[in-house]
Parts: structure tokens; sequence; C-alpha cells
């Protein structure tokens, strides 16, 4: 625990309204210096907006932000940092083309930059050596990996002098390696006094890293319990308001014939570089096999190779023991397969048309036909992922976006045949809908699917996988079955570190 215990940050009676949602219905929320504060909840359970307001973003429409007990109006996140209080989001908002120290320094109007550069990379260097973020302060941006950029965001509300950090999902980016890193500089933040605010959806984590959790549903805090009294399962029903259940899930008999198989795939980009290397996999009936791996290391060029969405620039893919090497979306379909994409929304939605209509739009039978049927597909599904709606007849043009992609998902993952590729398939999603997903996903593999799931989240790719394979610059480094898979080799594997363990690109 912390140093000191006194109030750092409290919300009073937050009310934040957007058009038709109220998003915080009178929050309270106490943050204290020394501690690592977690904020879960369901997806539009309003976190991110209290963090808006928390940090300036946001104006409240009723109630009031605290810093140390007296009442403070934030216009600006210009005045959240000069109250101390910062926010490292989502997504960076650092300028590639300049170095660790000049990002630092951009934007701080206390001082020229130019006079200070020297000043600033040893500012940089000191707070990397107290906190544990190590950072050449001259490195260019554009040259740095996901999580050391997310050391400079930090580092740079450091510099700042924030005293109050609060950080909107920063794991969902990371390897379990450098998650594990965030971790001890966010315990050391609190060991120096200072009070972080954490969002995340992963419970395990949430565990791990906070002193105490704040639990909101549908606008409203339903609970704050110390971390150290609680379980994931107690969190998981906190935020649900139900049971849920997160085990892992694997195939209960043994799987058929390969289903999809690539052979010694090469894929060159435009620019002449290798995206993918020899890479050799197959996916049998009734199992699911991962794919895990930080982002940019060809997932994408390996789901669109074998969506026929590009074509490999060597090797084979055969799907349903048809040749579909180069061959076009259509086709690779038409031989069994389905993709469901990261970015689902491109997947064909209509806003205009009801969730119920929505859902039977890639359906066989012609859905005019069986209204009461559509109807209670519909409905298992608002309630299977809590989708937040009037009913199976409210248009998905008035869905939040975490709810639209439960209805995309819902739908994709039912309709696919007899290969299902499907790429982060529960990112952003809250535990009630993962769980929801996860049941999807292990109904497709004992109807006999057979399920390559690609995703940057090794929790998903566990919980779900028969065999786990591991994506490194193109190629794979490593093959585990499962239940064998243990999360530190599977990290360092991730990291490029388990080269020297790899199978060779082939299976063993
Ligand atoms: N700028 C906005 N305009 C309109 N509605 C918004 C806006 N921001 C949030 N909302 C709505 O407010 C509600 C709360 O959203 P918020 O982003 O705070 O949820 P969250 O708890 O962060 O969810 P998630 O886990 O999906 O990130 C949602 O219904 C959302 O659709
Ligand atoms: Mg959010």
């Amino acid at each position: 625990m912390g140093a000191a215990a006194g109030p750092a940050i409290s919300a009073r009676g937050i009310v934040k309204v957007f058009p038709g949602v109220v998003a915080n219905a009178g929050v309270d929320l106490d943050v204290r210096r020394g501690e690592v504060h977690a904020l879960l909840g369901e997806n539009g359970a309003g976190k991110s907006t209290l963090a808006s307001v928390l940090v300036g973003l946001y104006q409240p429409d009723a109630g009031e932000v605290r810093v140390d007990g007296a009442p403070v109006r934030l216009r600006s996140p210009r005045d959240g940092l000069a109250h101390g209080i910062g926010m490292v989001h989502q997504h960076f908002r650092l300028v590639d083309r300049f170095t660790v120290a000049e990002n630092v320094a951009l934007g701080d109007h206390r001082q020229p930059l130019l006079l200070s550069a020297d000043r600033v990379r040893r500012a940089v260097a000191e707070l990397g050596d107290r906190y544990g973020l190590p950072i050449d302060p001259a490195a260019r941006i554009a040259d740095l990996s996901v999580g050391e950029q997310q050391r400079v965001e930090i580092v740079k509300t450091l510099y700042r002098g924030v005293e109050v950090l609060l950080l909107d999902e920063p794991t969902a980016v990371l390897t379990p390696q450098e998650a594990e890193s965030l971790f001890a500089t966010l315990r050391a933040m609190a060991a120096d006094g200072k009070a972080v605010v954490f969002i995340s959806h992963k419970l395990g984590e949430v565990l791990r890293v906070a002193d105490r959790v704040t639990v909101m549903r549908d606008g409203h805090v339903v609970g704050a319990v110390a971390a150290a009294g609680t379980t994931v399962h107690e969190l998981a029903r906190m935020m649900v308001g139900r049971d849920v259940d997160l085990s892992p899930r694997r195939a209960e008999s043994p799987p058929g014939g390969p289903v999809l198989t690539l052979e010694a795939v090469d894929l060159e980009g435009p620019d002449g570089r290798r995206r993918l290397h020899g890479v050799t996999l197959d996916v049998r009936a009734g199992e699911i096999v991962g794919v895990a791996g930080v982002a940019g290391n060809g997932q994408r060029e390996l789901a669109e190779v074998v969506a026929g969405l590009s074509a490999p620039t060597g090797g084979r893919v055969v799907v349903g023991g048809r040749d579909v090497t180069g061959r076009p979306p259509g086709a690779v379909r038409a031989a069994g397969l389905a993709y469901v994409p990261e970015d689902r929304l491109g997947t064909g939605l209509a806003p205009g048309l009801s969730i119920a209509d929505n859902l039977q739009l890639t359906k066989r039978r012609p859905f005019f036909l069986d209204r009461r049927a559509a109807t209670a597909d519909a409905r298992a599904v608002i309630d299977g992922f809590s989708i937040k709606a009037t009913g199976p007849d409210a248009a998905t043009r008035g869905l939040s976006g975490g709810n639209v992609q439960k209805v995309l998902l819902a739908r994709e993952l039912e309709a696919g045949p007899s290969v299902l590729v499907v790429a982060s398939p529960t990112r952003g999603l809250d535990v009630g809908a993962i769980a929801f997903v996860r049941d999807l996903l292990d109904r497709r593999r004992r109807d006999g699917c057979g399920v390559l799931l690609i995703s940057e989240d090794l929790d998903e790719v566990r919980a779900l996988s028969d065999r786990i394979l591991v994506l490194y610059e193109g190629a794979i480094v490593l093959e585990r079955a499962g239940e064998a898979a243990d999360l530190t080799e599977l990290g360092l594997a991730m990291a490029g570190a388990g080269a020297a363990a790899a199978t060779g690109g082939a299976r063993p």
C-alpha cells in the first residue's frame, strides 16, 4: 500500500447526459493518494465518461470534482493538468517523427521547447529510473513498440507533475511482460503517494494491481470493494448482476480431418517486405486453433490471405479440400469459410433495420417466413449479450458502438459454415459478453466447425484454444497444446525471445 492515505480526487454526484443517454447518473468516487483504484463495469456503464469528467475533457451536467477535498472546475484537460490530473488514452497522442524527449516537452507551456532539450532528456531518464519506465530519450517514436510508446505517455504526464493518473484500458495492447512492467510502474507511483485510476475489462489483472475496485453499472456505482477481499467471480457478478462462467473451454472429443490447411505461405507487402514467412498450419474439424501475437506481427495479413482478401506470394491455402490459393473472397466463402474481421463494422449492418432483421440478413431461410423465430433469436441474443436496447424491433442505428459489435458478432458466429476465422472477437467487450462469445465459439466447435482464432488477448486465446500458435514477425515461432501453454513462455515468444524454442513453423 502507499505512503499517504489522504483524499486525492473525488467525484460527487456526477451527472453526464448525452442525447438520449444518461452516461453518468450521479456518480460518487473516492480515489486516495497511495492507491491504485480500478474502475470496472459493463460496456456502456459510463467508465470512460467518468474518467473524461475527472480529467477535464467533459464538463458534468451536475455534481462536482474535488481535488484533495476542494471543489475544482475543470474546463479542459489543461485545467486538469494544472490540478495534477492526467490521463493516458487508449490511442496514444504522440508525434511519430519526433523523439521521446521532444514528445515529452511538446505542448508543455511552462518553458520554451528549445532551451529545455537537455533538461527534458535528463528528466526523462530520471523519471524512467524512479518509476521503472526505461526509455531512450533520443529514440524516435516511430521506432518504439506499443509498450514503449505507452511508457512515453506515462513519462509525459509525470514530467508535467501529475499526482492523479487515469489510464483507460491500458493493457489491451500489451504483451503479458509489458503489462507486468506497467503494473510495477503503477505500484511505484502509488508507493510514491500518487493516485492511479485504472480502467480494465480484465478482472485477473485488476485483482493483481489494484488496492480497491469501484464497479459501475448503467451510469451508477454499484459498489466499491478492497481487491484483497474479493474474487474474479464476485467482481463479474457485481458487474453484470449474475454469475458468469469464465472457465477455459476445450474440445471434448478428438478433432476430425483438416478443414483449413496452409502450406509454407509467404506474403510480401507492396514495399517488398515480407509480411508472412513460411506459415504452415492446419485447423481440423471440431477444434479451435488460437494464433497469439503482438499487433503488427502478421495477424491481419494471415487472416486476409486465408479469407481471399490478398493473394499469397508463395505457398498454398486449402479450404475444405479445395485449393483456394489466390482465389477471391467469394470462392473462399463458397468453399465453406467465414471471416469475422476485427473491424466488424464493414461486414454489413443495415442501420435502419431492427436488431431482429439484421440478425436474419445472412440466414438461409427467408426471414419473412418466420417472424416469430426471428424475434425469438433476437431476444436470445439481446439477453445473452446484455444488449442495451428496447427490444428485437429496436433499430440498430440507436445502439452504442459496443452493442453494435455484439449484434454483428452474434450473426457472424452463428451463420459461419465449416471454417471460421475470427479476429479479436471479444476486444473491448465486457465480461458478460465475453462469456457469451466464448459459448458461441465453443458451440460452433462442438458442431464440428474448425475455428482459427486470431487475437492479441492471451487470456482469450488460452481460454478457448485446443492448440496455440505464436506469430512473430510473420512466422510461427511456437506451438503448444492449449492446456499446456505457459503464460511466460507464450509472452516471451510473442516478444521475439522465444524464437530459439521455435518449432520452425511446422506442426510438431
Ligand atoms: N460522446 C458521446 N456522445 C453520445 N453518447 C455517448 C458519448 N460518450 C459516451 N456515450 C454513451 O454513454 C454511455 C457510457 O459510455 P462510456 O464510453 O462511458 O462507457 P464505458 O463504461 O467506458 O464502456 P466500454 O467498456 O464499452 O468502454 C454509453 O451508452 C455511450 O453510448
Ligand atoms: Mg470505455
